[in-house]
């Protein structure tokens, strides 16, 4: 998820990972560490911090005894906790226990915990809560000699999904790397090698680059690379020459952060539910609520605190939680929650939906919550935050840093969380093992889904722009649609500073639809779920009015394309997870409009990014 820099030839290996690890900052992060190997020793310095690259800087400068010497083999690290809070002994490198291997690793370990156990059994003692320190630990324990090959043993034993770079003080001039899932770069220079989780780190060095494939691992010498299969076939890989501007890759290529996550989220969704689904028995498995099922059954209501997106996102909760574990769920505005004197009974639990975790009226809910004895359950994204410190328990999103300040990927994987408690609570009550599985099994195929919203991102754009500029909408849908139309008005509006409203379908007219002409128009959410027809049957009386109509409908509705004059077509889905496909079409259509008149997308005037005040 985060980076990786690793550094082997004539440079000081510290300077050019402090520099490299500074090029990938853009991506967000929560700690840093190095582990370099001084010319000559027989150890290796790590120095690992929380908080931002200049801390570890400063931590360096304090250890300049110790580095200040030459320095040619080093791998760096910035952490996106996922497994463990953001504190130092978490920050990688981890090392093996007799210090002989250091490894740094993007991504996540699913089945770290059984790794763990079996290796305390044998006498390891670990020194984190990461699922990452396992690798050090593994790859130590495969160790005959060769280092390339004990990561090739290494990983043919993890789960999951990783970028690895590792380093031996026994090996002073190598560098080996390996990917699953997670991206790894080596940068060829003249007489250097610069191994990296993203080109940003390369180029300034060199343009020469090999990516790896899955599967590969590469052994990189200054200036040289040699990448084999896992079982030690030699493999060739073309070099790229990259010639990027720097300030278009900080955001992977994209123009905007929002861009670039709502692009991520093929790769978000596919995080959020790895090693929580169990297809077999139509369950889920989210260990970080640490509830057992007679727990679960003693739930008898839920509460639901969140504020903007992510209130949304438990509205879809609340119809989640309703329709398939029978257990009734209010959706509260957190800010409301907090001075109302909420009705919390024996056997009310809270959930505290929040990208930040850092959402003041949000740990104000939780924090009033807990006084008042109930179960809370953070549903959070960035770990070690406070609401999910002062839960103390709940589910991660696994979404990744999200620097755009609209909501995007964060929303598609609360959606994701929540539809997986469902499962969970589901299971403990009237879920049949049956139903579970269809619901596993539709989680299952989110990603695909998602990434065919992406595919028709160009035609979303020409809409888009067909619109741009228009002075009010209206969005509108029901059951799972309305929620998801309240977040496509509110994406609009935050980005692109035009007035929308998202409605019921039923509700306008009830007095909105007294608004409606042709300058204002309407998207409706109506993908092929139950009450589509009746919301086509809205979407006439808006017609009558004469707004024009943008339908996100199931590609291939002749029903919804009569009554629209433009249609964004999504992948059939089921009706339980389609808010998902139709937000990310309606986070593609905000974009485009804002980017149609030029507004500043990413940092949009008034908003900020985590609201810690009232
Ligand atoms: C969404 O695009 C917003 N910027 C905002 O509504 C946000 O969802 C809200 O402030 C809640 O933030 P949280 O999820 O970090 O608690
Ligand atoms: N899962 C690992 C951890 O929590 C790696 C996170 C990352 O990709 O930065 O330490």
């Amino acid at each position: 998820m985060c980076g990786i820099v690793g550094y082997v030839g004539p440079g000081h290996a510290p300077e050019v990972i402090i520099c490299g690890l500074r090029r990938l900052e853009y991506r967000g992060y929560d700690s840093a560490g190095v582990a370099l190997l001084p010319d000559g020793a027989q150890r290796l310095l790590v120095v690992k911090t929380a908080g931002k690259i200049a801390a570890l800087e400063k931590e360096l400068a304090l250890r300049a005894s110790a580095c200040a010497g030459r320095c040619h083999l080093g791998i760096g690290h910035t952490r996106w906790a996922t497994h463990g809070a953001p504190t130092a002994a978490n920050a990688h490198p981890h090392l093996s226990a007799n210090g002989r291997i250091a490894i740094v690793h993007n991504g996540i370990i699913e089945n770290y915990a059984a790794l763990r156990q079996r290796l305390e059994d044998r006498g390891a003692v670990f020194r984190s809560e990461t699922d990452s320190e396992v690798i050090a630990h593994l790859v130590d324990a495969c160790y005959e000699g060769d280092l390339r090959r004990a990561v090739a043993a290494a990983v043919e034993q993890l789960e999951g999904a990783f970028g690895i770079a590792a380093v031996s003080p026994r090996h002073p001039g190598l560098i080996v790397a390996a990917r699953r899932g997670s991206p790894v770069a080596v940068g060829v220079g003249d007489g250097e090698t610069i191994v990296a989780s993203d080109v940003c780190a390369v180029v300034s060095h060199t343009t020469r680059v090999v990516f790896l494939d899955d599967g590969d691992i590469v052994a990189a010498r200054a200036g040289a690379v040699d990448i084999t299969s896992a079982r030690n076939l030699p493999i060739s890989r073309e070099l790229t020459h990259v010639d990027w501007d720097v300030g278009r890759i900080a955001k992977g290529g994209f123009e905007h952060f929002m861009l670039k996550e709502i692009h991520d989220q093929p790769r978000a969704l596919a995080d959020v539910t790895r090693g929580r689904l169990l297809p077999a028995d139509g369950a889920t498995r989210l260990s970080g609520m640490r509830m057992d099922a007679r727990e679960m059954a003693r739930v008898s209501r839920l509460i639901i605190a969140a504020c903007g997106t992510s209130y949304y996102a438990g509205m879809i909760g609340k119809y989640l939680f309703e329709d398939f574990a029978g257990l009734p769920a209010d959706v509260q505005q957190a800010a409301e929650f907090r001075y109302r004197n909420p009705i919390i009974e024996r056997d009310t639990a809270m959930l505290a939906v929040s990208q930040s975790g850092e959402t003041a009226d949000t740990l104000a809910a939780v924090r009033e919550a807990l006084r008042k004895g109930a179960v809370v359950l953070g549903i959070c994204n960035v770990v070690g935050s406070t609401i999910a410190r002062e839960a103390g328990r709940g589910v991660y999103l696994h979404a990744g840093p999200e620097i755009g300040v609209a909501s995007t990927k964060a929303f598609s994987c609360q959606v994701a969380v929540l539809a997986m408690m469902a499962v969970a609570f589901g299971r403990t009550r009237r879920l049949s093992a049956e139903a579970g599985r269809h619901m596993v099994n539709a989680l299952a195929d989110l990603p695909r889904i998602a990434a065919a919203v992406l595919e028709r991102a160009d035609l979303i754009r020409a809409v888009a722009e067909k619109y741009a500029r228009a002075r009010d909408f209206f969005y509108i849908g029901r059951g799972y649609m309305y929620p998801a139309a309240l977040e496509g008005a509110l994406k609009l509006k935050e980005i692109s500073y035009i007035h929308a409203e998202g409605y019921h379908a039923a509700e306008l007219k009830h007095g909105p639809i007294a608004l409606l002409d042709s300058e204002v128009p309407v998207v409706a959410a109506v993908p092929d779920t139950p009450d589509k027809v009746k919301t086509l049957g809205n979407m006439q009386e808006c017609r009558a009015r004469k707004s024009p109509i943008i339908a996100i409908a199931t590609q291939g509705d002749a029903g919804a394309r009569e009554v629209s004059d433009d249609v964004i077509e999504i992948p059939p889905c089921p009706e339980f997870l389609s808010a998902i496909p139709v937000v990310i079409a309606e986070q593609l259509f905000a974009y485009h409009v804002a980017r149609a008149r030029g507004c500043p997308i990413d940092q949009p005037r008034n908003l900020a990014k985590s609201v810690t005040v009232e």
